[in-house]
């Protein structure tokens, strides 16, 4: 072999895709202008997992299967989203865009598990162990001792993990670590790509727990944590707007448990606390009587949460119309207008449409559907919706109110908040089976078209 330049190829850093030549968009995730060039990665940690033993098949009857063993974290919301705790030996990546409140999460974890005599080493690329210190203090009290490290390289951190064999370990974050083999940058596809089959290994192989950071990152030179989802065991989404308090965390995926799980939170002074009901939290300052505002009930994984929907529909001033969708999908709304439009006849055309789901969390379910319907049809004739009524139910193009999952789910959680009446589908109604309890004060209404929410509103 001919020796020379060592050999480049280039990245997307988006998602990690690998290509000989640079490329204006990436065919793995469609970003543009992603590609970096890096050096070829050796994958040194997985070659040296290969064992040239003869590959045995099992048959499926007789693989014996032991329940994985899990440690809870001691934060309920936290628990939930990894599917009832960490299991020994798993990778999970924390991900989120900086300053969400990632380190404060898994230190506040850290706390937990420490009081209830859990080994713990948190490995900070990040912040000194100083400011890890003022960050604790922030957090309240530390009853057992939890060991710090301010440390980028990998192998060093690899030696202490090794000799201290501690139950969890922390990496904070990813994109900060290295290995001297490696010869680009921290923060570079191959850095991080190594970084992270390293971890792996050592997780397995000592049977840690490991949790690592990564940074969402918009634009520079710094891979993105998409890289590394396909090799981790668990991925977490630490989520939020900016300015809103709440924070929520989403499995998008877990090997050991189910996905689409939220976890809710909200930023205080001293660090992050649990939101236990999340819907009454949700409907806080929610005004009464106004038109435009309908509250609908969504499902989250399997949890369901009420929300507001706003909508604000006014003539427009401009040669188009203006349409705005905050939290929830733009060409749905515009379909929905346009549903409205052709099966109402009512002329949308020359309106503005503002829709918002109130409280930054952004939602992607159709049983949202009828909720943005009344909303629009409420704003538009100015008329507001009963004091205590909740709908929710997916619409169809022809103006058809089709069934959701899990209306029972729904239904019982807008009785517990004390709503009266539920405007859902009527299919879903004929379906239902409550307890007498959650009836008992409960108007249902089933409809069949959007035409029967007309006369219901
Ligand atoms: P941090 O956990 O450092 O974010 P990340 O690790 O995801 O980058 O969170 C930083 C933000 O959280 C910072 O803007 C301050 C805020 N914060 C609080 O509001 N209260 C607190 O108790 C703490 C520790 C942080
Ligand atoms: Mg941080």
């Amino acid at each position: 072999m001919a020796k020379g330049r060592s050999k480049t190829v280039f990245f997307c850093k988006e998602c990690g895709y690998e290509s000989v030549k640079w490329l204006g968009q990436c065919p793995g995730c469609k970003a543009w202008n992603t590609f970096v060039e890096g050096p070829a990665v050796k994958a040194s940690a997985g070659k040296e997992q290969i064992r040239w033993k003869k590959a045995e098949p099992s048959r499926l009857s007789e693989v014996s299967i032991t329940e994985e063993e899990r440690t809870l974290t001691g934060i309920t919301e936290l628990d939930r989203v990894l599917g009832g705790g960490i299991v020994t030996g798993s990778l999970v990546l924390v991900g989120g865009d900086p300053g969400i409140g990632k380190s404060t999460l898994l230190l506040q974890m850290c706390q937990s598990m420490v009081a209830a005599g859990k080994h713990i080493l948190y490995v900070s690329g990040e912040e000194s162990v100083k400011q890890i210190k003022m960050r604790a203090e922030r957090l309240g009290k530390f009853e057992q001792e939890l060991f710090l490290l301010s440390e980028t390289n990998l192998d060093q951190i690899v030696e202490a993990v090794t000799e201290q064999r501690p139950d969890v370990v922390i990496i904070d974050s990813i994109q900060t670590m290295y290995r001297e083999e490696i010869d680009s940058a921290p923060g570079s596809v191959g850095q991080i790509r190594e970084a992270t089959a390293v971890l792996m290994r050592l997780a397995k192989e000592l049977s840690v727990s490991v949790f690592v950071v990564g940074h969402v990152t918009k634009e520079g030179v710094v891979a993105g944590p998409r890289v590394l989802e396909h090799m981790v065991d668990t991925v977490l989404y630490f989520e939020g707007d900016g300015s809103a308090p709440y924070r929520f965390l989403r499995g998008v995926k877990n090997r050991f448990g189910s996905t689409n799980e939220i976890g809710v939170f909200e930023m205080c002074g001293n660090g992050l606390k649990e939101v236990v009901n999340p819907s009454e939290y949700m409907l806080q300052g929610k005004p009464e009587k106004e038109a435009g505002s309908v509250v609908a009930c969504t499902l989250e994984g399997t949890r369901p949460i009420l929300i507001e929907v706003q909508a604000l529909i006014c003539q427009t001033s401009f040669n188009m119309p203006r349409r705005t969708a905050a939290g929830t999908d733009y060409n749905r709304v515009n379909l929905l207008m346009a549903v409205i439009e052709k099966r109402l006849g009512i002329r949308l055309g020359d309106c503005d449409a503002y829709i918002n789901v109130a409280g930054g969390m952004r939602i992607h379910e159709p049983a949202l559907d009828l909720a943005v319907v009344a909303a629009i049809l409420s704003s538009y004739r100015n008329q507001a919706l009963e004091e205590g009524s909740i709908c929710f139910g997916e619409v169809g193009l022809v103006g058809e109110v089709r069934a959701v999952n899990m209306a029972e789910q729904r239904v019982t959680e807008a009785a517990k908040l004390g709503f009266r009446k539920c405007i859902l589908p009527q299919v879903n109604k004929k379906q239902l089976t409550l307890s007498q309890k959650v009836l008992n004060g409960m108007e249902l209404i089933g409809i069949d078209t959007i035409y029967e929410l007309l006369g219901v509103l």
